[in-house]
This record gives structure tokens, sequence and C-alpha cells, in this order.
């Protein structure tokens, strides 16, 4: 199959690359051209494990290619997917724009019948709209199907998900076109659940909605079982072994984070108020997660009173290990809350740090190891389980810092380790 992608952001970009790594010829486009020069000479623009060696072997194939121009790169294809951002608006819905402006793009290019099929998550209904937006710009002659493929990749992890995903979602309201798709991702050996348009929009929003739920569950219920003096990943391995409950995204920390679940929990809230329904259970996952993002904050002030005048390490800025994103990671408000109260905020990450300098507060000083951003703090806080920050000599805590006193809001170490070692250990949901 001859397909395009238009927009090389991490979802267009790991399904560019690995529709072609299964044999597709494929043709990503963007519209930057810097970064198109990089990935031509196989230099991913994300941090992604695996993503650059696939590059490289599907471009020296012959079967990938990148290209800034919207005629090239729509020449002779059969499929479009369209994989371009839905940012937040102000009041937590999608913007549509860029989705917009790729349908006028595809419209103003295609010289034959063509599938479009949407990757990038969009409110329900989305399809349909970009389906009459392109009948009314595209020649009569031109036929055009529209088919919803929502991702479930996860950042960090995406070319392993690729190959050993659960499930590809197709919605479409024309069954060849359903058929064609369905024969696009057979390759991948993936169990391909085929539904409406509409359906397979709405298992997109409802499945990360219900991951959050998860989170935000099991982060009160860390909450309740600190008072009580239980432990959380108990509660959550008992919880776990029942198969309706099951044991992933019950890991208690300090919230979620990223560019899926704060926009997509937001976006589908608003999308039920447009239509009259008031989400509560899902405005109380994000209320829950508000909080939580701040938890180590208020362990501090209970420990030390005031933070003013504090030196406080961070070790892990991302919003989650293994990837450089920042977006609406825990560290951006903790350290601005840090900052206001007059604390001295010392951080370290493995590969964030670039990406952190454009979102956090100018007064953080960066370091390049986990030993110089503990030199002398009065505390630290654990925000991300990286392995280097997991798998740490605990003695550097006692050696480095002005006192040992670790706020761990990944539950990185076990508790039993932890007290072989004068440290004063606060981690979530766990008896100190
Ligand atoms: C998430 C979903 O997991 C993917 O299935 C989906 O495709 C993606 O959003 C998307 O919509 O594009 P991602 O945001 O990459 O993927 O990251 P996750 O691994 O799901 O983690 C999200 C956040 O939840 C992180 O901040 C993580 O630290 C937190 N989390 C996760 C917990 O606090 N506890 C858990 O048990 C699991």
């Amino acid at each position: 199959m001859k397909i395009s992608v238009v927009g090389t952001g991490y979802v267009g970009l790991v399904t560019g690359v690995s529709l072609s790594h299964i044999g597709h010829y494929v043709t990503c486009i963007d519209i930057d051209e810097t970064k198109v020069e990089k990935m031509r000479q196989g230099i991913s623009p994300i941090y992604e494990p695996g993503l650059e060696e696939l590059m490289k072997e599907n471009i020296q194939a012959g079967r990938l290619f990148f290209t800034t121009s919207h005629q090239e790169g729509f020449r002779d294809v059969d499929v479009i997917y369209i994989a371009v951002g839905t940012p937040e608006k102000e009041d937590g819905s999608a913007n549509l724009s860029y989705i917009e402006q790729a349908v006028r793009d595809i419209a103003a290019n295609i010289t034959k019948d063509i599938i479009v099929v949407t990757k990038s998550t969009v409110p329900v209904g989305t399809n349909h709209y970009i389906k009459e937006l392109l009948i009314s710009l595209v020649p009569k002659h031109i036929n055009v199907e529209v088919v919803s493929n929502p991702e479930f990749l996860r950042e960090g992890s995406s070319v392993y998900d690729t190959f050993h995903g659960d499930r590809i979602v197709i919605g479409a309201d024309s069954e060849e076109a359903a058929k064609v798709i369905e024969e696009i991702n057979k390759p991948f050996g993936i169990p391909i659940f085929k539904t409406d348009i509409k359906s397979a929009e709405m298992i997109k929003y409802a499945s990360n909605a219900f991951l959050a739920t998860k989170i935000s569950f099991i982060n009160e219920i860390a909450n309740i079982c600190e008072k009580l003096g239980a432990d959380v990943e108990s509660v959550a391995r008992g919880m776990g072994m029942d198969k309706r409950i099951g044991s992933m995204f019950l890991n208690a920390g300090i919230g979620y984070g990223g560019s899926c679940f704060p926009k997509d929990t937001k976006a589908l809230t608003q999308i039920a108020a447009n239509l009259d329904h008031n989400f509560e259970l899902l405005k109380a996952v994000i209320k829950v997660n508000n909080h939580q993002q701040r938890i180590l904050i208020d362990k501090a002030r209970e420990r030390f009173g005031s933070l003013t005048g504090k030196r406080i390490a961070l070790l892990g800025l991302a919003f989650k290990p293994n990837t450089d994103d920042m977006r609406e990671a825990a560290s951006i408000v903790i350290s601005k809350e840090l900052i206001a109260e007059g604390a001295k905020v010392v951080a370290y990450d493995p590969v964030a740090v670039e990406n952190a300098k454009k979102v956090l507060p100018q007064e953080v000083i960066y370091t390049e190891s986990i030993e110089d951003a503990l030199e002398n703090a009065d505390m630290v806080f654990i925000l991300t389980e990286w392995s280097q920050i997991k798998e740490l000599d605990l003695n550097i805590y006692v050696q480095k810092m002005k006192q040992p006193i670790v706020f761990d809001g990944r539950n990185c170490y076990s508790i039993n380790e932890v007290q072989q070692y004068p440290i004063e250990y606060h981690s979530i949901g766990r008896k100190p």
C-alpha cells in the first residue's frame, strides 16, 4: 500500500515508521523543513527507545520517506493518515484547527479516490465532520471515505506497543474502507476490533478516562492507607489479582501527567457538558489528580513547617520515565510552588532537562548528576521513577545531603531496604 502520514509528532512518526516496517510505502509530511531534513537522515525529533533504529532500517530499505510538500506526499497514495495535534483550548475542549488545515491540504492535492484515517484523538463526531468538509472541497468524481483508527501507544514504549498492543480499533461506516484498513494492519498480528466511527472515537476517550480513573482511585486509597497504617502496594496487589480489576495502572504516586490523560479527561467532561451531561465521576478524577500532584509539598510542609530558604533536590522531571516529555508533568506544579515559597530548587533528569528549561521557573538550577543535585540538600523529592534513581546506592543520600530526608513520589524503594540506612523516608500510601 502507498500511504502518507500528515504530522510527525509522536503519534504520526511512530505510525509512519511502523507501517513502513510491515512493508508499506510511507511518506511522512511535516511543514518544518529542518525537522524533515533530520528525519531523512534517520534522526528522530522525539526521544523514543528503538525508533531511530527502525527509521534508519526502513529509510535504507526504500520504504520510508519524508517531505514538506503536500503535493509530493499525497501523490498516488491510497490512504492518508491524519496524526496532527489536537491541543487543549482554554475551556478544556480540543482545538481542531490543525485537523481542519490537514483536511484542506488533502483536498487541495489529491487526484484520485482516497481513504482518510484519523489517528489523532478527536471529539466524537469529528470524523463525520472531516468527511463532510472533504466532500465539500474535493471534485465530485473523487470518492472519499473516512476511518477512525485511534492509537493506544504509550510514550516511551510506543515501538514495543506497536507490535504488542492489545487491540487495533477501526471505526468505519463503509465496510470496504474498514477492510482496506484491516488489511493494512494485519501484519502487526494484533486483534482487530471493527465498529462504527462514533464508537471508535469514544473508545479512545473512554479508555484514557478509565485508566486515569484507576490512577486517581488508587491514589485516594493510598492517602487513606497512610492514615490507617496500611500498605497501598499490598492493597493494589491483592486487588489486582481479581481479573475483573487487573493489576496494571494501580501504582500510587504523584498522579498522572503527560499529553494524553490530562487533556483527554478534560475534553471528555467538555464533550459531556456540551450534551448537558455533568460527568461528575470524571471531574472528581481530575480534582483528585490535581491534588495528588502537589502531595509531596503537603508532606514536606507538615514535616518542616515553612519551606522558605530550604534547598530542595528534585530527582526526575519528565511526566514518566523513558521520555523527555514535560507536558503536564507534576514537576511543573511542584517547582513553581516551591520557588514561590522561597525554596532553592536543584533538579536532575537524565533526558528531559532541555524541555524542562522551557516550562519550569527560571530560578531552577539543573545538574548533570544525581549526586550534584543532592549535594547539601535539606530534602529530596523523587518525581519520576527513572531506573537511575531506582537503582541508586542509598548511601548517596546519606553522604551527599545536609540531612537525608527523602519524599518519594513514586515509591521507588522498598520500605525494608530504606530502613537499613539512616534515611528519613516518606513515600505514598505506605508506612514510614
Ligand atoms: C497514555 C495511555 O496509556 C496510552 O494507551 C494512550 O495511547 C496515550 O495515553 C495517548 O492517549 O496517546 P502515556 O500518556 O504515554 O499513554 O503514558 P502512561 O504510561 O499511560 O502514563 C500516564 C501517566 O500516568 C504518567 O504520568 C504515569 O506516571 C501515570 N501513572 C501510570 C501512574 O501514576 N500510575 C500508574 O499505575 C500508571
